[in-house]
């Protein structure tokens, strides 16, 4: 089966969500990245998504929904501080984590107590669930270890012959996945920095977040995170990457001594004009907005380049730049260099 590359409108986003209800798997746009979707009620549709992703049957999914409505469907309860969340970032790009109510299918929660449930900030993605008329399991449309798609010619990259058709509603615009908070225990937990900051929840709660160890840190052999998707290797090209901590000045300096006639540099686009070996870019310094939205497409470029090593100027860690540094350390598997 040729996957088929569908531009989104009228004709085709009625198609896709009829394809849904059939139970079958199709790629929609969102505005963090591109999601491989499924009726998150039919375990039989959503089984599919872990075969196509290659993904552990241990990592729960997110359901996407359109309606406050379709929340209430899976969760009985949803307390003040959830509320608060999805009136101020909904529709948006946060995953708000509580107990379910048992009706939704066991394959999206991986057999846990709560379901992960966010209402995306993309025209396409919410007709798409409006017409489909159910809530969509949707994990990013990546095979399980590669950067998350922020195109359709991504999604293509990695699940072509897998699934029948993408919808195809642009580049994305926040280029990261969502912030995942936990609001299933005492204190809320930011389990995956997004484009939504910790910061900003916290004025919104008028509380303090806790954040999960598996955020910045790797596990430790044996440790448990609270998100299972932390414990994975993660958005990785296959090249090696080591991230190097450091004033510009001294990357500079340091990536320019490097002997390795194969290593290319990770960089920001004020950076070239300073660097003496093959480059791609990803965002702006102090832009970790534009940072957030080419990494994912940066490290697919690696892998065109068939770079073997990488040396990445390390993001400022701040905000938004949490989220960038968070996925960057995953690519590059913790190899961090400071100096
Ligand atoms: O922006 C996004 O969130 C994208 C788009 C497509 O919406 N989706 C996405 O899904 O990133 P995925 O499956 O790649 O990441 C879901 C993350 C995983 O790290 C998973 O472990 C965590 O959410 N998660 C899901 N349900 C959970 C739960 N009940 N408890 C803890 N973590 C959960
Ligand atoms: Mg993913």
């Amino acid at each position: 089966m040729q996957t088929q590359i569908l531009c989104a409108d009228e004709k085709t986003i009625p198609f896709v969500a009829e394809q849904i209800r059939l139970g079958q798997l199709v790629a929609i746009p969102t505005e963090t990245v591109y999601g491989l979707a499924a009726n998150g009620m039919d375990s039989r549709a959503v089984e599919q998504i872990f075969v196509a992703k290659g993904r552990p049957q241990d990592n729960p999914l997110i359901l996407h929904i359109a309606t406050m409505q379709m929340w209430s469907m899976v969760v009985d309860t949803i307390p003040n501080d959830a509320k608060k969340l999805a009136k101020a970032f909904w529709p948006g790009p946060l995953t708000i984590i509580l107990p379910h109510n048992g009706t939704v299918a066991k394959e999206v929660t991986a057999g846990l107590d709560t379901v992960a449930v966010r209402m995306p900030n993309h025209p396409v993605a919410l007709q798409v669930i409006l017409q489909s008329g159910v809530p969509l399991a949707a994990p990013s449309a990546n095979l399980s270890g590669s950067p998350s798609p922020t195109t359709a010619q991504h999604v293509l990259q990695d699940m072509n012959e897998k699934i029948s058709c993408i919808l195809d509603g642009g580049s994305c615009q926040v280029g990261l996945e969502s912030t995942v908070i936990g609001l299933d225990l005492e204190q809320p937990v930011l389990l995956r920095p997004g484009y939504i900051t910790k910061e900003q929840m916290e004025t919104v709660l008028q509380k303090k977040i806790q954040i999960a160890d598996a955020v910045t840190q790797s596990l430790k052999q044996g440790q448990q995170p609270a998100s299972p998707g932390m414990k994975y290797k993660h958005y990785a090209p296959k090249a090696c990457i080591t991230i190097i901590k450091a004033k510009k000045e001294q990357y500079y300096e340091y990536v320019n001594q490097l002997k390795d006639k194969q290593a290319v540099a990770l960089c920001f686009a004020e950076d070239t004009a300073r660097i003496a070996l093959p480059y791609v870019v990803y965002g702006k310094e102090n832009d970790p907005a534009s940072q957030s939205k080419e990494l994912f497409s940066a490290l697919r470029k690696l892998d065109e380049m068939q770079a073997n090593r990488v040396y990445a100027r390390c993001p400022d860690v701040e905000g938004i730049g949490l989220a960038v540094y968070n996925r960057l350390l995953r690519a590059a598997g913790f190899r961090v260099i400071e100096l």
